[in-house]
């Protein structure tokens, strides 16, 4: 028989309820965005983002079963996202698959957002172990080691800012709308590395990054430039923050597939979509003979509930469940 699981995503900005089928197919994944809500003030405002939860969360749900054609008594489970995030986003979601797993008598599983983004590379193919995941997010950058299934040793992670917030904090001194990742992207593909902004950390013995000082770089040498009343080329500065962002994360990421005898390499969280980071990984990489590049498509390389049903397939198996008294860890890691 088909296993089935019911999948609730709502750790930040993105309500997403998903059908996930034997971990690995997508029977259904609605993802209602709050994007245009949250722009006008340039990022995340929390409480905002609770509030479209609760207005979403009961219709996502239905759509989600509707679009799979499935009704609760189909389903083995129903698995919730219960941090890392933000704690009001946490609890509608907890709140909704804890009445929905209760009235329909079925197990409810607790997910870390982490672990499913990671997992969604699993849509893509079988996860080989041992594996090593970069997790490059709005709110994380990390290598991950994986040994085997549910098992994550962090090797390395950054000591500031995450690199999907550098390319939003950068992206508001060029005068974007939020999150500014994929519009940087695009312009970076249009510009060159002109401005040769620091690789921090790139040489250094161990897995960690830092970017905030190339954040105050960017910032003063656009600042400079306007005080001297100079023009400086949007596209060329979104190409040295870019390429910048991208040796880094590439440098070490390729440094750790070497050290740890991993046969795949997975690339996962928001800024995995990147263009630049996906074709400079493919090409060093490439150059490693045992190491398999595994990166999500794009639309599941953002938050969305399907890698969470497919992370919770895992979780399933071990029958990892949680009692009703399941509360929100907004600052978990696995
Ligand atoms: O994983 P995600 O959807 O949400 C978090 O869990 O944080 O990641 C969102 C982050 C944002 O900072 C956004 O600017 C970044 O991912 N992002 C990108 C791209 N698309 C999204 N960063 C660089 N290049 C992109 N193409
Ligand atoms: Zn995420």
């Amino acid at each position: 028989m088909d296993e089935l699981i019911l999948a609730i995503e709502s750790s930040c900005d993105e309500t997403s309820v998903a059908v996930v089928k034997n971990g690995e197919t997508i029977c259904s994944n609605i993802i209602a965005s709050q994007i245009k809500s949250h722009q006008r003030f340039g990022g995340i405002v929390p409480e905002v983002a609770s509030r479209h939860h609760v207005e979403q969360i009961t219709s996502c749900i239905d759509e989600a079963m509707s679009e799979a054609g499935v009704v609760p008594s189909d389903l083995q489970a129903v698995a919730v996202t219960y941090g890392p995030g933000l704690v009001g986003s946490l609890l509608i979601g907890i709140s909704a698959a804890k009445a929905f797993a209760w009235a329909n008598g079925l197990p409810l599983i607790p997910v870390s957002h982490m672990a499913g983004h990671i997992y969604a590379a699993r849509f893509v193919k079988p996860l080989e172990f041992p594996l090593m995941a970069l997790l490059v997010s709005g709110g994380h950058t990390e290598l991950v080691y994986m040994e085997e299934d549910g098992s994550y040793e962090i090797i390395g992670e950054t000591r500031d800012d995450a690199a999907g917030e550098a390319y939003d904090k950068v992206g508001r001194v060029l005068g974007l709308s939020y999150p500014s990742g994929k519009e940087i992207d695009r312009m970076a593909h249009l510009g060159a590395d002109t401005y040769h902004l620091p690789r921090a950390m790139i040489h250094e013995d161990n897995f960690d990054f830092s970017f905030s000082g190339l954040k105050s770089a960017f910032i003063n040498l656009v600042h400079n430039a306007q005080q001297r009343g100079e023009e400086l080329s949007p596209n060329d500065l979104a190409a040295s923050f870019q390429a910048s962002v991208v040796d880094v994360l590439t440098e070490k990421t390729v440094k750790a597939c070497q050290k740890y005898p991993v046969k795949q390499l997975i690339v996962a969280g928001g800024v995995a979509a990147n263009q630049g980071l996906r074709e400079s990984l493919q090409e060093k990489i490439g150059e490693l003979p045992n190491v398999e590049l595994v990166i999500p498509p794009l639309k599941l390389c953002g938050d969305n509930a399907a890698m969470i049903g497919a992370a919770a397939h895992i979780e399933l198996k071990k029958r990892h469940f949680a009692d009703w008294h399941l509360n929100a860890a907004p600052s978990l890691s696995f």
